[in-house]
């Protein structure tokens, strides 16, 4: 950070999700939390007392219109339902906001598309919000690689899963066209985190399966992204399974795991390697809130007018490898790019 400039947030929605995002805003350094909207009455008041009780001064509107008129909102975070991202962050762009959105930022590579152009038009920054990115784990994996330790990699294996509890089943009664389901909501983080070596190759072939119930959600899902070459990602992800967050990746030379990939601030990040030649450590890490960085680099970038971690092409492309993966589910082949 170049200066004391603190940015002023607005959110649009009342979600869940908010637990961990408002504190993050409200803590950055270069951020400042001004407004949330809901379209409920009375959610976004009660959001602001159970979140974020010391911020006094924030505006209260009881429709995203509103905030979005605020001339004095520099920055949106969009945590409404998957379905209502693209809409959003179009109309956000459109009022001259930088926008925030929650994963995923679309369900469909022509939003993405419209965003990208819309946000050049108007001038505006635009991140998807996968948070894990920010925590300096990630950076250790690739210093670790790029040090040529594990030669060159070969293949990862990304895992996410937990066992659904009740209160959490709105994620999976709808159906996938609408947003709903284990792919959207943590087959985007096992596909992206699937990506994280290969990140300037480009998938030729998607292969999955994946198991549905009855809304027309599915629930898991196991695939395979081919880089070519004999490169391969694996994703596993479900909601059916004990508790898992990691990656392991494969080189030449040896191998690296990731073992907690969704690390939150309490949560001690462990990174441990090996080698053909017999080296081995475990590395502790320090521990991190990766929601705090988000909010603190996106922040960054704007008032450095520098470009984001995570650019809309990068979205772009998950979201493609993202639809490939449910239509080789759905037609039960493999899917060329
Ligand atoms: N980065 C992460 O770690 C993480 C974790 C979880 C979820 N997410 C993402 O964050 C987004 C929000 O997820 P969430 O689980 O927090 O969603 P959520 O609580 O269902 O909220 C989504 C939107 O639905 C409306 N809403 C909330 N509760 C409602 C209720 N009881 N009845 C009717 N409408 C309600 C709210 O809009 P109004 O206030 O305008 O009504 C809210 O903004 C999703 O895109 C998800 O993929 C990210």
């Amino acid at each position: 950070m170049t200066n004391n400039t603190k940015l002023r947030w607005g959110i649009l929605g009342a979600a869940r999700i908010n637990q961990q995002l408002m504190p993050a805003i409200v803590e950055a350094e270069n951020s400042e939390l001004v407004a949330i909207a809901s379209r409920r009455p009375g959610a976004a008041t009660e959001t602001l007392a159970k979140y974020a009780p010391q911020q006094k001064d924030v505006k209260i509107y009881d429709n995203p219109e509103s905030l979005l008129a605020d001339d004095a909102i520099q920055v949106v975070y969009i945590p409404l339902a998957n379905n209502e991202h693209a809409q959003w962050v179009l109309r956000a762009i459109e009022q001259g906001k930088h926008v925030l959105c929650e994963k995923p930022m679309a369900l469909t590579v022509a939003d993405i598309e419209a965003i990208e152009k819309a946000a050049k038009k108007y001038n505006v920054t635009v991140m998807e919000g996968f948070m894990y990115r920010f925590h300096p784990q990630h950076a250790r994996v690739k210093e670790i690689i790029d040090s040529g330790l594990i030669g060159e990699v070969r293949s990862v294996r990304s895992c996410f899963s937990y066992l659904m509890q009740p209160a959490r089943q709105y994620r999976i009664a709808d159906s996938i066209e609408n947003g709903s389901g284990a792919m959207w909501d943590i087959g985007c983080y096992a596909i992206h985190a699937a990506r994280l070596p290969f990140y300037d190759e480009t998938p030729v072939a998607i292969s999955a399966m994946a198991k549905h119930i009855e809304s027309g959600a599915d629930i898991s899902c196991n695939g395979i992204i081919d880089f070519g070459d004999g490169k391969y990602a694996h994703f596993d992800f479900g909601f059916e399974h004990a508790r898992r967050a990691e990656y392991e990746i494969i080189g030449t030379k040896g191998g690296l795991k990731c073992h907690n990939v969704w690390a939150k601030q309490a949560e001690t990040p462990v990174i441990s390697w090996w080698t053909e030649a017999g080296q081995q450590d475990e590395e502790i890490l320090p521990l991190a809130n990766h929601f705090r960085l988000e909010v603190e680099h996106f922040s960054d970038c704007i008032i450095n007018d520098t470009q984001p971690a995570l650019s809309l092409e990068d979205a772009r492309i998950n979201c493609k490898i993202i639809l490939a993966a449910l239509e080789s589910v759905k037609k039960g082949q493999q899917i060329k790019l």
